[in-house]
This record gives structure tokens, sequence and C-alpha cells, in this order.
């Protein structure tokens, strides 16, 4: 395994009972903290998909915000926000995704995308993989390529990568 990985993985905090009792929170904040770690976790991601003539970073609100443009510019794609309901001032499309309790929904500007493009989606955690799964139904609706998910952390556990399908998902760092 990539040195790089332990130190990234230690500089995930893991906080106990929040937001909500039971639940053990990834808190990616104390590695960004973390200059190398974060700029490793960066790194590994433009190693990884520099070359292959990705067009669009798709990144999801919140926190797929901070790791999808450093990745987009340095591969010279454009970044393009998935954002929670009513945020976008333009015409949108939007994808409902099942919550342990309700719904939630992720919406994207027509028009950012255009059919044929390569495009990434960039989150920090995969959990249940209901909030991928709308990210990549968007981007095929437009009729964009999604090549694959990328995400610092998976939670193996909630087996959201099966509810990927036949869809390539690259993480970093897997966690109970
Ligand atoms: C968290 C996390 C992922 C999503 C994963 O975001 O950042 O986006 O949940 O869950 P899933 O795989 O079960 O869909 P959250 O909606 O809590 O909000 P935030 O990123 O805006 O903080
Ligand atoms: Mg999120």
């Amino acid at each position: 395994q990539d040195p790089r990985i332990a130190r990234i993985s230690s500089a995930i905090r893991v906080i106990p009972n929040f937001p909500k009792p039971g639940i053990l929170f990834q808190d990616i904040t104390t590695l960004l903290l973390d200059t190398r770690a974060f700029r490793d976790t960066i790194d590994l991601f433009v190693e990884r998909y520099r070359g292959r003539d990705i067009s669009v970073v798709a990144g999801i609100e919140a926190r797929g915000f901070i790791f999808g443009p450093p990745i987009a510019l340095a591969i010279g794609a454009k970044f393009v926000p998935l954002r929670k309901p009513k945020k976008l001032p333009g015409e949108v499309i939007s994808e409902e995704y099942s919550l342990e309790y309700g719904t939630d929904k992720i919406e994207m500007h027509v028009g950012a995308v255009q059919e044929g493009e390569r495009a990434l989606v960039i989150d920090d955690l995969i959990a249940t993989g209901g909030t991928l799964c709308a990210a990549i139904k968007l981007l095929e609706r437009v009729g964009a390529d999604v090549l694959e998910c990328a995400c610092l952390i998976e939670l193996a556990e909630l087996k959201g990568r099966e509810r990927l399908g036949e869809k390539p998902l690259f993480v970093l760092v897997n966690s109970a």
C-alpha cells in the first residue's frame, strides 16, 4: 500500500455519537489542517485520473466541494457542483435519494455538462451509496459517461459499493 495512505487515514478524526448516538462520524476537517496529508490526498487522486481524458469533475455538496476543485484544476477538467435543493439559480435537473428517514435531493445546472463528456464524481465518503447513485443518474441523464466515483472514505459495512453496481468506485481509506 502507498505509504501516504496511512498518514491520510490517521489525519481523519473519528468522533463517536455524532450527529446522533451510535454514529461514528468521520471528520475530514482535521485532514485539512495537516497540509501534507491534504496534499497527499489530492495527489493520489490526481495521479489516478490525470491523462484519462476526463473533462468534468462533479463534486457533491458539501464535502465534495473541498476535494473536487483542486483535482479538477490539476487534471485540466471543469468543476461542476452538485447541490442540495434550491441552491442553484439557473435551470436544474434533480434526483431524489433515500436517507435513513425520508428523502433528499441533489441538483445540477442544465447546460453544465454536455452529452458525451467524460466525468468523475467526487465526495468525501460513501456510506449507503444513495448520494453517489443520485449523482451518477444526474450526469447520465444529460448523456455524460461517468468513468468512476472517488471518495476518501468507504464505510464498507454499509455496502454502498454494491448499490453502485458495475460503476467503479475508488477509495483511499476503508473504515469500519
Ligand atoms: C455525507 C457524506 C456523503 C453522504 C454519504 O453527506 O459527505 O455526501 O453523506 O452518504 P450515503 O452514501 O449514505 O448517501 P451529508 O449529506 O451528511 O452532508 P454534507 O456533505 O453536506 O456535510
Ligand atoms: Mg456529503
